[in-house]
């Protein structure tokens, strides 16, 4: 029989990658490197189930920059909170329709504590209700609650930013640093943050003068990437929440690196 570890995971987040978890670690084992940058952060998936001593998280999103912070510094506090309306669906249902707010006594933690609610019961950042008010929901918010105490040993090692690509590629490039690239899709707006045509070449140029290593994510079903960067290393196809591989339900991952990733075929 085999066993595998669960995944930290504590928000639902439009294009997360813990499908791809174990080729990023292989990446990162390969390149030598010591300290693992994910550059475009998001729910922290990938910074949370990395391995390495030294790990940066960043995301130009200040309301993750806030989430993250607040679990560092008031993760008791701030899981009492979570927990509480985890334990009772009418106390979930009222914070949910707004008949009630939370009283944590700090005001970082309730803000905290909105965001994290928000992006468990609704469109991530953007604020656009996705989830249905349904058994799901409730239960979704649960389980998220509940992989919170294990996830919190994660974050506690991770350093936190909140920089454009840019400024924080400039800050820790050296050829001990590996940069995991995973930015937003030009023309899906799904993120506070989004990503212009512009920005998509910008990142292009940045890439290839780093002294350090990296590895970067497209759906290798987009058209851009492969104009901009050519093939890709290697393609993945990884089972999204509801399929398997194979199924229609799978997406393939475009996997980019400077890492040499012939083994990785
Ligand atoms: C595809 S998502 C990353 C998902 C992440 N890998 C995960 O597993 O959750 C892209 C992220 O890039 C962030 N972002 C957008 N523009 C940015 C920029 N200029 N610099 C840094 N982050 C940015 C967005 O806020 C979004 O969270």
């Amino acid at each position: 029989m085999v066993y595998q570890l669960k995944m930290n995971r504590i928000m639902k987040y439009p294009g997360s990658k813990t499908s791809v978890i174990k080729d990023i670690q292989a990446l990162y084992n390969r390149s030598g490197c010591r300290t693992f940058v994910d550059v475009f952060g998001g729910s922290g998936s990938v910074s949370m189930n990395m391995d390495s001593r030294n790990i940066i998280y960043n995301d130009l999103n200040r309301d993750l920059y806030t989430l993250f912070t607040a679990l560092q510094k008031h993760f008791a506090q701030f899981y009492r909170a979570a927990n509480a309306l985890a334990m009772d669906r009418k106390l979930f249902f009222d914070y949910y329709d707004g008949r009630i707010v939370m009283d944590a006594e700090n005001p970082e933690i309730e803000r905290a504590f909105s965001i994290f609610f928000n992006f468990n019961t609704g469109f991530g950042g953007m604020g656009e209700t996705y989830g249905k008010k349904d058994k799901s929901l409730f239960g979704n918010y649960r389980k998220n609650v509940s992989n919170l105490i294990k996830a919190s040993h994660a974050i506690d090692r991770m350093k936190i930013e909140n920089m454009d690509f840019r400024s924080i590629m400039e800050k820790y490039d050296s050829p001990e640093t590996f940069f995991y690239l995973d930015p937003p899709y030009p023309g899906k707006n799904w993120y506070v943050h989004n990503f212009t045509a512009d920005d998509f070449m910008e990142l292009g140029r940045v890439v290839v003068s780093v002294k350090g290593k990296y590895a970067m994510n497209f759906n290798a079903s987009d058209a851009l990437p492969v104009k901009v960067f050519g093939k890709p290393s290697f393609v993945r196809e990884e089972a999204n929440q509801n399929g398997r591989p194979g199924s229609t339900q799978s997406r393939k991952i475009a996997f980019y690196t400077n890492v040499v990733a012939t083994a990785m075929r």
